[in-house]
């Protein structure tokens, strides 16, 4: 019978027999899945893991704390945590096309992530031979099945990786689907900010600034995201949206009139939706007096935003993500 606690007893069990006496390596991303995958590897053979975090500086606020200390915390995980803002900062700079700035970000992140790898090779101790992964029941169908004993190799031409080198899989979440691997961090012990997480996109904040990426807009939207985040958990609605990008059109201007005089900043819009799957979407009916506190706070709060928009375009046609 299905029950998490049996769930996670077996997997344990299995990725102990699996893993032996060699070690893991463990991408996070700060999303669910990586770290219910990883936390469950960390019960099976603990000290044998170690994960690695990639910090771009495109994470919203509190995200990679949370990931430092919280997920540390609840499961005693050895963690790598790489200060990348700067690299990717000076990637991004002069760049306001979304699909360059997605390219570049994906670029970038592998090539800190094969470093760390590198590093954690390099380290003292047993054979490094296994890369655990949050792959989803879900993803397994889409991508036509698989037998759980695929080889990757690891991108060689980035990050001066041994050309020979090969990891085995460990994929513990691969027969569940979301709702199950929440349980499943529940029962692990993973704090509710975790493992309740809506999705959040990889490239981050970065494509969520309509124009360049810059330290300044990212702090200014980290705010107004923050504050709409602490509404939205405030009024109870979290279960009843799939996500709510925050977006800063930082290269729109327009006038307001704050304080003493008149103002000349930047929009932000609120992108709430509802949706089963992300294909399609619907924006979501928030009460007026969400939206009124939300719009009161950022434009009070934040510096240099002097009005608040919704968007209330379903998808398709615009798609959840502005970029
Ligand atoms: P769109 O904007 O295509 O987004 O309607 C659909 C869902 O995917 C998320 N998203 C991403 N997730 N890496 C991710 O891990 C990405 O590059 C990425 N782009 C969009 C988006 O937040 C939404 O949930």
């Amino acid at each position: 019978n299905w029950t998490t606690t049996n769930v996670v007893e077996e997997q344990v069990a299995l990725i102990r027999e699996q893993v032996g006496d060699k070690r893991a390596i463990c991408g996070l991303s700060g999303g669910v899945d990586s770290a219910v995958a990883a936390a469950l590897v960390q019960k099976a053979i603990g000290s044998q893991l170690t994960c690695v975090y990639v910090d771009h500086g495109l994470m919203r606020k509190g995200e990679t704390e949370q990931v430092e200390k919280d997920f540390v915390a609840a499961t005693g995980a050895k963690l790598k945590v790489v200060d990348a803002e700067k690299r990717f900062l000076d990637a991004l700079a002069g760049v306001s096309d979304p699909e360059e700035k997605r390219k570049i970000i994906g670029r970038e992140f592998i090539r800190v992530f094969e470093q760390a790898q590198l590093e954690i090779l390099q380290e003292d101790g047993p054979e490094v031979a296994f890369l655990v992964q949050g792959t989803l029941y879900p993803d397994v169908v889409e991508s036509g099945g698989g037998t759980g004993t695929a080889n990757i190799k690891s991108h060689h031409n980035v990050g001066g990786l041994p050309d020979d080198i090969e990891f085995q899989l460990v994929e513990p979440l691969r027969q569940l689907f979301k709702d199950e691997v929440r349980m499943v961090g529940q029962e692990l012990g993973l704090p509710e900010e975790i493992v309740q997480r809506q999705p959040f996109p990889g490239p981050g904040l970065g494509i969520r600034i309509v124009g360049e990426v810059t330290k300044d807009r990212l702090d200014l939207l980290r705010e107004a995201d923050a504050i709409a985040r602490e509404e939205l958990t405030a009024a109870g609605l979290d279960r009843d949206i799939w996500q709510c990008p925050v977006v800063l059109l930082a290269d729109v201007r327009s006038v307001g009139v704050q304080g003493d005089g008149r103002t000349y900043g930047h929009p932000i819009v609120l992108r709430p939706v509802s949706s089963e799957d992300a294909m399609t979407a619907d924006w979501s009916r928030l009460p007026y007096e969400t939206l009124a506190r939300i719009s009161t706070r950022i434009t009070n709060e934040v510096a240099d935003v002097n009005r608040v928009v919704l968007d209330v375009t379903s998808k398709p046609p615009g798609t959840i993500e502005w970029e």
